[in-house]
């Protein structure tokens, strides 16, 4: 049994990874491990594109950290944390000059300062940019800082098992070499968890990578550690009809069109003043209601409306959306310099995430815990994320938390790890290999897919939600019989896509359980049977976690230091 010893792990080798991974490792006498179940530059940053927001004020110098924070708040619907916004947008510009002055090629204005776009729900262009490739530059920058430091040691392709603890304080890491199959025991004082969204349990429509799976999420959950506000999830609203791949919200910063059949821009409807630019969750629901009543193309799953962005040329489209461009190309078969683009919104983001109590450190309940990324929840989301607020979250609280890992690391000891937590994770694998069972991985996880869009999508009620609920326990049944059918240790995606498959249910049915108990509609929670906002009983955080093996609830004030909560208009 091998065990290795690294002052702080970094579970997720992405941007939130990676950004904290950097401040920890600045003090060369702390011994770093970034654990990754892909390499680094596959992480699912890498597929952002439209850009970040740092209230830089390039193009419009009226705008401020305030006025980003105010939008933020608004956007979310008021269920962000007021102070950690602030702390979020006033930071945000500094962490921009610091990616500048590492390399990121941002896209820039005549005069060489950075460009700027605008972005939804925003009151100026405040979206700093690389064309629509943001975070594969990002991603790459940061991964060459990383490697630069001789003190961050890289576990790549390597699956989280388990988190090791007392109950109170974290210990180490059980994890799995996918290239060979042993079973790696990391003795840690601190563990980072940034291991990216769980989109992905809306399997068959989706922006995300197929391995965002939320294994550091369901790790926490199923170790006693609360998920916050889990019931949020994002839709963005251009996902590309045919297979739900991301095209960027920049197509409509730049200028870009939604119609409908009858070719007109129906967001004079439900946002007449910002239009397109309206937060995704309103626009992503005036797509929806434009299909049902009969304004979309075709009828039930397969319906779309149009991103026209004919008008806006193909020297920029050329310059400012080439990426987007080859997406409809090569995965919808049209070009959008000449050609209307069929799109329909796509599960995207989770807002809710693992408990931080504390947005200065990113620290969780649990004693060396820490979460950052879209892994966490802080929160500074709240109900809606702005397009854009995601990148510059892990930035900021990458390298703010990453500081208060160093230090917590630099004042702690090693906790004993026993030889059966030690052996805990190899033991596990071999009954998973041992496992009989007559049920299919395959049908197991379409079922889910089916589930989770039909019965906790975009529009939720009572009785959707409690069959959701009910269909996602009996698949985690289920899944105790799916056996692992590939007997080899050598890449074996089989073991790898049940691990997944367990995690992903389980934060589907947490899912579920959040938004059952929220009876209102606020954000991206949209409940059929309860339209409304309801700031008396709801203006509140949810926390989602497993008492002897049930899942329970329970709510924690919204911290409001500045802006009561008001209509939000576009
Ligand atoms: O539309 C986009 O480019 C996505 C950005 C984001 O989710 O922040």
């Amino acid at each position: 049994m091998t065990v290795k010893r690294y002052d702080a792990v970094v579970v997720g080798g992405g941007g939130a990874g990676l950004r904290t991974a950097i401040e920890i490792a600045r003090d060369p006498s702390l011994k770093v491990a970034v654990v990754s179940k892909v390499y680094p530059t596959r992480s699912h940053t890498g597929a952002a594109q439209g850009g970040m927001n740092a209230a830089l004020g390039n193009v419009v110098p009226d705008d401020s950290p305030e006025a980003h924070a105010y939008d933020t708040i608004k956007g979310s619907d008021f269920l962000a944390d007021q102070d950690a916004v602030f702390f979020m947008t006033e930071n945000a510009p500094e962490i921009i000059y610091e990616l500048d002055r590492w390399g990121v090629p941002f896209s820039r204005l005549e005069d060489g300062r950075i460009a700027q776009r605008p972005f939804g729900g925003a009151s100026f262009p405040r979206t700093v940019y690389a064309a629509d490739k943001t975070g594969h530059v990002l991603l790459h920058t940061l991964f060459e800082q990383a490697l630069s430091k001789d003190n961050i040691d890289f576990y790549n392709e390597f699956f989280l098992l388990d988190l090791i603890h007392d109950g109170e304080r974290v210990k180490g890491v059980s994890i799995y070499d996918i290239k060979n199959g042993e079973v790696l025991t990391l003795q840690t004082k601190a563990v980072v968890l940034a291991t990216g969204g769980f989109a992905r349990i809306y399997w068959f429509r989706s922006t995300n990578a197929i391995g965002n799976t939320g294994d550091g999420q369901a790790v926490a959950l199923r170790n006693g550690i609360p998920l916050k506000d889990i019931e949020f999830i994002q839709f963005h609203p251009t996902g590309l009809a045919k297979t739900g791949i991301l095209l960027s919200e920049a197509c409509r910063g730049e200028g870009g069109y939604l119609v409908n059949r009858l070719g007109e821009r129906f967001m004079k409807r439900y946002a007449p003043e910002k239009m397109e630019l309206a937060p995704r969750d309103m626009v992503s629901r005036a797509i929806e209601y434009e299909i049902m009543e009969g304004r979309g193309v075709g009828e039930g799953a397969r319906a779309y409306i149009y991103l026209d962005l004919r008008h806006l040329g193909e020297e920029k489209i050329r310059e400012r959306l080439p990426q987007v461009r080859q997406l409809a190309i090569d995965f919808e078969g049209v070009d959008p310099v000449k050609d209307l683009v069929p799109i329909r919104p796509t599960a995207h983001y989770c807002m809710g995430g693992v408990h931080v109590t504390d947005y200065r450190t990113s620290e969780t309940p649990m004693r060396g815990l820490y979460a950052i990324g879209e892994c966490a929840c802080v929160s500074v989301h709240g109900a809606n994320r702005l397009g854009g607020n995601s990148l510059i979250e892990l930035l900021v609280f990458g390298k703010f938390g990453g500081m208060a890992v160093r230090e917590f690391v630099k004042n702690s000891d090693y906790a004993e790890i026993s030889e059966g937590e030690a052996k805990s994770g190899e033991e596990f694998i071999e009954r998973l290999f041992k496992r009989e069972g007559k049920e299919n991985l395959a049908q197991v996880r379409a079922q889910m897919g089916e589930i989770t869009w039909a019965k906790m999508g975009i529009f939720r009620d009572e009785k959707s939600l409690k069959e959701a609920y009910e269909d996602l326990s009996e698949l985690l049944e289920r899944w105790e019989n799916i056996p692992v059918v590939d007997k080899t240790r050598v890449f074996n995606t089989n073991l790898i896509e049940l691990l997944e498959l367990r995690n992903m249910l389980e934060l589907a049915r947490a899912v579920a359980w959040g938004a059952l108990h929220r009876k209102e509609s606020r954000g991206g929670h949209s409940r059929e049977d309860y339209p409304d906002r309801d700031d008396e009983n709801f203006l509140k955080h949810s926390l989602v976690y497993y008492d002897n093996g049930s899942l329970k609830i329970e709510y924690i004030p919204v911290r409001i230091t500045k802006y009561q909560p008001a209509e939000r208009k576009y």
